[in-house]
């Protein structure tokens, strides 16, 4: 079934469909040769270890909300909408602490009144906003959403912390989804995502939040970058991915073996493996785009939609598994039939 040009009115029940795919990075490549000139590093290790050869990182003049509005307006054009109801904005780079990204975005974008919102749930942001939008359109609360991953994470990022800095990059992807007709190709869900917050600490900014606003004044200015304790964080990662991956599966009413795609938070090329080979996937039926962009937090999921699609990765009847998993912990998982007509815009 293809996608509805024309979505039905609200109503509860209704399914969010996939209708297009957008995204936008900043053209400045930083290369592991560059970020090794002042990091106790090298290419190889960053090769080997994580998959990253480059990424790209946005100038000082180019925030969040900026590249939500790039990706955001492809993703309208891909869908071939000009307007929406609401504007769901996953971050963890917001252009300030108040006020959220979202409403500006949707202002900068022509839809101003619409319903838009921040949501905050590290890597896994995006499908977390994907499955609110989806809660939206089945409420009747709207029956179009536009749905925006979008990271500045060399804004949090410790330039000389060996930990963190060769992880991540900067980008935007975006997708808008559309009220139709449940089981139909392109329809999101169910999802499958939890928290775990007895591992907050594990990936965090100590400061400049209101808990430590004792602080304000006297802490070091890298508590003011994230922390990671990166070899536990990565075993949470491929554990929780795999099993919110075989829940999502399974509430699909699907078999492992009938995924064609893994599309799973593109957060070290180890982890993607990991969780492909505990699922029994193969690697040529998980794309990836670590190699060029990084770990893009939020805005990794969209991302990877929008180029495996643009490269013919992703195609109509593709059954589609998308995973994901960050700080909280927090992470999601969601299913989808790749519907026909899509052409992503980059
Ligand atoms: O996006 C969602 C949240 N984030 C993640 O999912 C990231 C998860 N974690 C990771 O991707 C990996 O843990 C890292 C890439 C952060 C680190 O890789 P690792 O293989 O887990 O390294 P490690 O922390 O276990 O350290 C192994 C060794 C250590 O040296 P010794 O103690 O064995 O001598 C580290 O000091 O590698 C050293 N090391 C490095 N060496 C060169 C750590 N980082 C680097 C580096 N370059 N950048």
């Amino acid at each position: 079934m293809s996608a509805p040009t024309t979505p039905p009115a609200p109503g509860p029940g209704a399914a969010a469909v996939l209708t297009g795919v957008g995204s936008w990075l900043p053209p400045r490549r930083v290369t592991n040769e560059e970020l090794c000139t002042r990091l106790d590093s090298s290419d190889q290790w960053i090769r080997e270890r994580i998959g990253i050869h480059e990424r790209r990182r946005a100038d000082e003049a180019v925030s969040t909300g900026d590249m939500s509005v790039e990706a955001g307006r492809r993703a309208m054009r891909s869908a071939g909408v000009d307007t929406v109801d609401a504007v769901v904005l996953a971050t963890t780079t917001p252009d300030h602490h108040c006020p959220a990204t979202a409403p500006a975005v949707a202002h900068r974008l022509g839809l101003s009144g619409a319903v838009a919102f921040d949501i905050t749930a590290g890597c896994a942001g995006f499908v977390h906003a994907a499955a609110v939008a989806a809660g939206l359109i089945a409420a009747g609360s709207a029956r179009r959403v536009l749905v925006v991953g979008a990271e500045t994470m060399s804004a949090i990022i410790d330039p000389d912390d060996r930990a963190t800095a060769p992880l991540f990059g900067d980008g935007a992807g975006a997708v808008v989804l559309e009220a139709g007709t449940p089981g139909g190709d392109g329809t999101l869900g169910p999802f499958a995502w939890g928290s775990d917050g007895s591992l907050g600490d594990a990936i965090e900014i100590p400061a400049g939040g209101a808990r430590e606003r004792h602080r304000r004044h006297s802490a070091p200015p890298a508590d003011f970058f994230v922390h990671m304790r990166g070899n536990e964080v990565f075993r949470h990662a491929v554990r929780r991915m795999t099993r919110a991956a075989r829940d999502a599966v399974a509430a699909a009413g699907w078999t492992l073996d009938e995924v064609d795609r893994l599309v799973v938070h593109q957060a070290n090329g180890r982890i993607g493996a990991c969780v492909a080979d505990a699922l029994g996937i193969p690697a040529e039926r998980t794309p990836s785009n670590i190699d060029r962009v990084g770990n893009t937090a939020a805005a990794s999921v969209p991302l990877l939609l929008a180029h495996a699609a643009d490269e013919g990765r992703l195609k109509p009847g593709h059954r589609v598994l998308v995973v994901a998993f960050g700080s909280g912990l927090a992470w999601a998982a969601t299913t989808l039939v790749w519907p026909p007509g899509i052409t992503a815009e980059l």
